[in-house]
């Protein structure tokens, strides 16, 4: 039991860190710059060109996937053992380790980020020297340096990345401590004979020199930070490299920051960092870490995409350095008379805390090459139910079930659709999660069947730190159990979050996985149905009285990793296991939503990720999309920012725009703090209402298409929120253009960011495309920039000309009522009057579609004729879904007659022509969707 007044304590530092919370910005203080850890500050110091490390040309050994060889340090002497393997795919891997350490390195284990082991692809040899060996995969070619050792890998000849062509390979071996020498040894040495020729230890000397200068180094053994002390029983273990992208002058990804999406050198600032915190009202445009990190890199220019996957789970930092964009503007003055044509290059350089060197490079040569080789190490985002890609009504807290019940009354009054409503912590008795506050949510049951009744879910928080208090049986259970993460000393960890004292399950044991698996079941959730979902949150995880809000490093996990091995990936095991548990509750039948705040590499198979606690200012408004961009290059596609902003009071006008951005971000919540004003959308004065309830209403018709993207990217990996190189690769004006983006291929988007915003420069892409305007059908020019006028109402989003959106325009209450509606077929012609595009469909929220119940129909347009078919005879499905109506823009005449065949049987349909925006409308063809019909213009 507790004591009263440790009780009251905690109950104070909880209440001390929410009015922090409400009041000040980011507590630099609170977080590690790179001069105040010591492995950054090593790594970082280190000379360009100065490589110690060679190849031992006698340990090469070329097998047929793959080569191993020794490096010699011959600074220290100490060796290492690298294996390159060619892997499916046009990818490599790298893994470098120590040749006999004397204690073994953390390696993520298969199946917790890496989907399985990889699969393996021949690699050719083509000619070794003495000093030097070049290897063929598929189109690619890898040459590995002797002397200094490098290698570098070429496409059609290009050289598209290199490793340790810097030199910078560090790689801190494990040793044992030596103890400090007493004073008269020190003399007695220096006193020694001058050693002789021959003399086994005149050879030794600098590597003894080497090795007395790496241990004189401060913090090896013992690191401290503000009042915390890392006891590195270890000592030192980073591993360090570069890697460099010659002819690449951008590179992209590495979330999780809140910074643009084209990565900026790091040159004047620190690294940028990825190490899992919670960080409240975090700093725009800088590279500190927040709650996820996915160490992967993209580098894209007009001919490559190449990629990086740097598959480490300790703390890392990567500087990034451009021969571009580090010239200051008198060298550029001096380039341009000389007519200086240097080629543009990224140095990049990756650091990290302990673990080996593993990494992969992935050789493109296009970005959707990028994006199915990183999928095929990954995975992707299994297709989500339908009903978490619709609108999420979510406030810390709904009070209690009158309120729920209010809530969701008010938006059917008002006519504005929503999927789900959550509770917050407070909804739980005391901060134990699993569950309720039996005097605000005494019938938790009902409260959630009358939400379903309407189609919709509702989600719970489900925190992974656990309330120190024998009689919540979830913490007794994992107690006794033996499940809980361990401190140093092998005692159960203590650390302090919502609950007060409190413990945390070891998610990377996979055995306390199942157990926390079996926590879902509606057995042991009381309370809860299938229609509820979860929200993980504070997985990095946060301990409020922790070094960097974080666990201790010295923190002791199964096998006896230490959380400096495993930090990285704690939040994402959190929320596997919370999915695999959603799905163990239904028996392997229904999708699961989780939404994380951590995560990492691989995250996406889980479910949705979003940015943690924004602030409601138009910055944050506007940073959300190079954000998400950055988050669904690499695969975190399920991915939104807390519409409205977490902190602060909005006035009406952001929180409009807001949820205009949001209807087009892949995932769509708002969300505010506690201590903010109440703000449903139906709390809006009227114009405002009514324009925020268009815009919720615009992602709801075009949730068949959403649902596609989805499906599309579940198949072949790459993002659904696109940055537009990402479709049009040669395009150099978009390589950094990050204020709008694409939704799959078709729906261009330009939100306004800007306060009094009333319009906005889009820039249309591509010279032989055009694009519409989805709300006034106007047309607009590929190639240029163009003003569109933005008044409050609109949200400039556009329509590719050549495309086919599926949409439903009967919006209803929830999507969940939408399942069998009717589709609406937007067609949009270019400029030889062809158009085509896709819907995939299927019963929305079970698995059966991973069995083939699915259907999957393509649609094209040219020379008159739509036609529907087949697109994967893989699926089948029978969906009550209908072709309503179809709509064609860009038809230059008015057609004598339009018909419709299916099969042998031919009907003239009904139509109408408008000649001002060239649309022809041809009005209930009336097939079923999973009909193949030919439509022919007459
Ligand atoms: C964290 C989350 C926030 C949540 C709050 C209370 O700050 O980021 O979304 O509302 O905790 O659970």
């Amino acid at each position: 039991m507790e004591t009263p007044s440790l009780w009251v304590m905690q109950q104070i530092f909880v209440t001390l860190i929410l009015l922090i919370q409400s009041s000040v910005a980011v507590n630099r203080d609170n977080f590690k710059t790179c001069q105040q850890s010591g492995f950054c500050k090593r790594h970082r110091a280190m000379t360009p060109g100065q490589s110690s490390y060679e190849v031992l040309p006698e340990t090469v050994n070329v097998q047929s996937t793959s080569v191993n060889l020794q490096l010699l340090n011959t600074v220290t002497n100490v060796k290492l053992t690298l294996e390159l393997s060619g892997l499916e795919r046009s990818t490599a891997r790298i893994k470098i380790n120590e040749v006999e350490p004397i204690k073994q390195r953390y390696e993520i284990p298969v199946g917790d980020v890496l989907v399985e082991e990889p699969k393996r692809q021949g690699l050719k040899k083509l000619e070794q020297t003495s000093q030097s060996l070049t290897l063929g995969i598929e189109k690619n070619k890898i040459v590995i340096s002797f002397k200094p050792f490098r290698i570098d890998f070429y496409t059609e000849d290009e050289p598209v990345v290199s490793i340790n062509a810097q030199g910078l390979l560090k790689f801190e071996h494990y040793r044992t401590k030596q103890e400090a020498q007493p004073e008269e040894n020190v003399e007695e040495a220096k006193e020694g004979e001058e050693p002789k020729v021959g003399d086994e230890n005149a050879e030794e000397k600098p590597a003894e020199e080497e090795q007395k200068k790496e241990e004189e180094e401060p913090d090896l053994w013992e690191e401290t930070f503000k009042s915390f002390t890392d006891s590195k029983p270890h000592g030192p273990s980073s591993v360090g490299l570069d890697v460099s992208f010659p002819g690449f002058e951008n590179v992209y990804g590495i979330p999780e920051h809140a910074d643009d999406f084209a990565l900026k050198t790091t040159k004047d600032t620190d690294p940028y960092r990825l190490f899992n915190l919670d960080v409240f009202e975090y700093e725009l445009y800088n590279p500190m870490a927040l709650y996820g990190a996915v160490p992967v890199m993209m580098a894209h220019n007009e001919k490559n995409t190449v990629g990086i996957f740097w598959h480490n789970a300790a703390e890392t930092w990567i500087d990034i350095k451009s021969n571009v964009a580090d010239k200051n503007f008198f060298s550029k003055v001096a380039d341009f008379f000389k007519q200086d044509s240097d080629i543009p290059q990224t140095d990049t350089h990756w650091f990290s805390e302990s673990g080996v060197i593993d990494v992969f490079i992935m050789l493109g040569p296009k970005p959707k090459d990028v994006f199915k080789q990183y999928a095929v190490l990954t995975g992707t985002t299994p297709v989500p139910p339908l009903f978490s890609i619709a609108y999420h009504q979510c406030r810390w807290n709904y009070n209690d079930q009158d309120d729920v019940k209010n809530v969701d009354a008010n938006m059917d009054k008002f006519d504005i659709p929503f999927d789900v409503i959550w509770l917050d912590i407070e909804h739980t008795d005391g901060k134990r999660y699993f569950t309720w506050d039996g005097n605000k949510f005494s019938h938790s049951v009902d409260m959630i069947n009358n939400v379903a009744s309407k189609g919709r879910k509702m989600v719970t928080i489900v925190d992974p730190h656990l309330k120190k208090d024998d009689n919540y049986k979830v913490y007794a259970d994992a107690k006794s159990k033996d499940l809980l993460v361990k401190n140093k000393d092998g005692n159960e960890y203590d650390g302090w979050c919502w609950p007060g004292s409190s413990a945390w399950p070891d998610f990377t044991d996979p055995e306390v996985r199942k157990w926390w698996e079996s926590k879902f079941l509606l057995s042991e959730y009381e309370g809860s149905t299938n229609d509820l979902h979860t929200w993980n949150d504070m997985n990095e995880p946060s301990v409020f009285n922790g070094p960097e809000i974080s666990f201790h490093r010295d923190v002791k996990h199964h096998n006896g990793w230490e959380n400096r091995d495993v930090h990285n990936i704690y939040g994402h095991l959190v929320q596997q296991a919370t999915a695999d548990g959603l799905i163990l509750r239904s028996d392997h039948k229904e999708r699961p939503f989780v939404l994380t705040r951590s995560f990492f590499a691989g995250s996406q198979r889980n479910g949705a990720v979003w940015t943690g606690d924004n602030i409601g200012e138009w910055s944050h408004l506007k940073v959300s999309n190079p954000m998400l961009l950055s988050l669904n290059l690499v695969g975190i596609t399920f991915a939104g920012a807390d519409v409205g902003g977490f902190f602060k009071n909005p006035d009406p006008e952001l929180l409009t725009r807001w949820w205009q951005a949001g209807a087009f971000q892949p995932f769509f919540r708002s969300h505010a703090h506690i201590d903010t004003k109440r703000r449903e959308p139906y709390l809006l004065p009227d114009n405002n209402m009514k324009i925020v309830r268009n815009a919720i209403r615009a992602r709801y018709t075009f949730l068949p298409y959403w649902y596609t993207v989805f499906y599309n990217t579940y198949k072949n990996g790459g993002p659904v929120m696109q940055p537009l190189w990402a479709e049009y690769p040669e395009d150099k004006l978009t390589f950094k253009m990050d204020d709008q983006f694409l939704i799959g291929p078709s729906l261009l988007v330009k939100p306004i960011t800007e306060q009094g915003g009333t319009g906005t420069n889009v820039y249309f892409p591509g010279a032989n495309d055009v694009w519409y305007d989805i709300l006034t059908a106007e047309k607009y020019l590929g190639g240029k920039s163009v003003y569109v006028n933005a008044p409050l109402e609109k949200i400039p989003v556009f329509q590719r000309g050549g495309s086919i959106i599926p949409r439903k325009m009967r919006v209803r209450r929830s999507s969940g009522l939408m399942h069998d509606d009717p589709i609406t077929l937007f067609v949009c012609l270019d400029r030889q009057g062809k158009a085509s595009g896709d819907i995939y469909a299927d019963d929305y929220h079970t698995f059966q579609y991973q069995k083939g119940k699915y259907l999957h129909r393509q649609f094209s347009f040219s020379n008159n004729k739509l036609i529907n078919s087949n697109a994967d005879k893989n699926g089948s499905f029978e969906t009550k879904e209908w072709i309503e109506r179809i709509l064609i823009l860009g038809v230059l005449k008015k057609p004598n007659a339009v018909a419709i065949k299916i099969g042998n049987q031919q009907q003239q349909l009904a139509f109408g022509y408008d000649p001002n925006t060239s649309l022809l409308a041809i009005k209930k063809p009336g097939s079923k969707l999973q009909e193949d019909f030919v439509i022919t213009l007459l």
